[in-house]
């Protein structure tokens, strides 16, 4: 099917964007690492960022919850402007869920501690509550038995899982995921897309950068195809993966071996 107009205009069925994205330019010194990119993602919507590698993915999560600034353009969050200041970009990272490839857990705190923590010390929770809903969350993505090991017992996938977790304690209301199963062992990837296709199913606003093309084929609303900082194509899967619409998307998906 192509991706028609009515297609288009029954995205997000006539709700505002929860983000947008507005002639969004980032340097690196002369480099230009995204070159002017406008996107809208819809509440509800997952939307995966595919592409290249050094095509501009992770740069565009880093701007989105202000880890990094944009040089140019705006990004719209519910209608505001996201913050320049520190102070408020603090409050706006709380508003995301970020998951990154590595994990990064504390490694001296038990998975309990670690998806406690940001309850606890940044939303002033107490901790006996906190305590409860970790374990609630922990039981959400399959690690109940695991609440006390610390993330060097853990293999990678649950390491991830923990992960997961610990954003959602925050009760965000974006999930961003920068290649979430990239570091993982291959037996370990298909438990943590589970997970984020329960968050999915959900209705959980989400944007996922992934080489996992059949995740991104499956589970994805919308798929936004990046190359050298800008973005060559953007459609629902069916659109991308089956009847993509440009030599660059085509050429992409032969590379990794996509057939279909
Ligand atoms: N801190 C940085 N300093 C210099 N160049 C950077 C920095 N971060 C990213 N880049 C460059 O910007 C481009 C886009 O990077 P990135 O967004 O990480 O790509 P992707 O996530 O799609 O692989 C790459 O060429 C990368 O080398
Ligand atoms: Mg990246």
């Amino acid at each position: 099917m192509m991706a028609t107009p009515s297609a288009q205009s029954q995205r997000g069925a006539g709700k505002a964007p929860i983000l947008s994205y507005r002639n969004v330019v980032k340097r690196f010194g002369n480099f230009t690492a995204l070159n002017g990119v406008s996107l809208d993602i819809y509440p509800g919507e997952v939307v995966c960022f595919i592409g290249p590698s050094g095509s501009g993915k992770s740069t565009m999560l880093r701007g989105t919850n202000a880890l990094d600034r944009f040089d140019e353009g705006d990004v719209i969050l519910d209608g505001n402007p996201i913050p320049t200041s520190e102070n408020e970009a603090r409050h706006l990272r709380r508003r995301m869920g970020m998951v990154f490839q590595n994990f990064e857990l504390f490694p001296h705190r038990t998975a309990i501690e670690n998806v406690m923590i940001g309850p606890v010390t940044v939303l002033g929770i107490p901790k006996q509550e906190a305590q409860s809903s970790a374990l609630k969350l922990l039981e959400k993505v399959g690690l109940a038995d695991k609440t006390e090991n610390y993330p060097a017992n853990l293999s990678g996938g649950q390491q991830q899982r923990v992960a997961i977790a610990r954003a959602l304690a925050m009760e965000p209301e974006l999930l961003l995921f920068d290649e979430p199963t990239s570091a993982l062992d291959p037996e370990t990837i298909g438990e943590v897309l589970n997970v984020m296709k329960v968050l999915a199913d959900e209705g959980r606003t989400m944007i996922v950068v992934t080489h996992e093309m059949s995740f991104a084929r499956r589970v994805a609303d919308w798929v936004v195809v990046f190359e050298r900082g800008e973005i060559v194509e953007q459609g629902p899967p069916e659109q991308i993966f089956d009847h993509p619409h440009t030599e660059r998307t085509r050429s992409f998906l032969s590379h990794l071996g996509w057939s279909g």
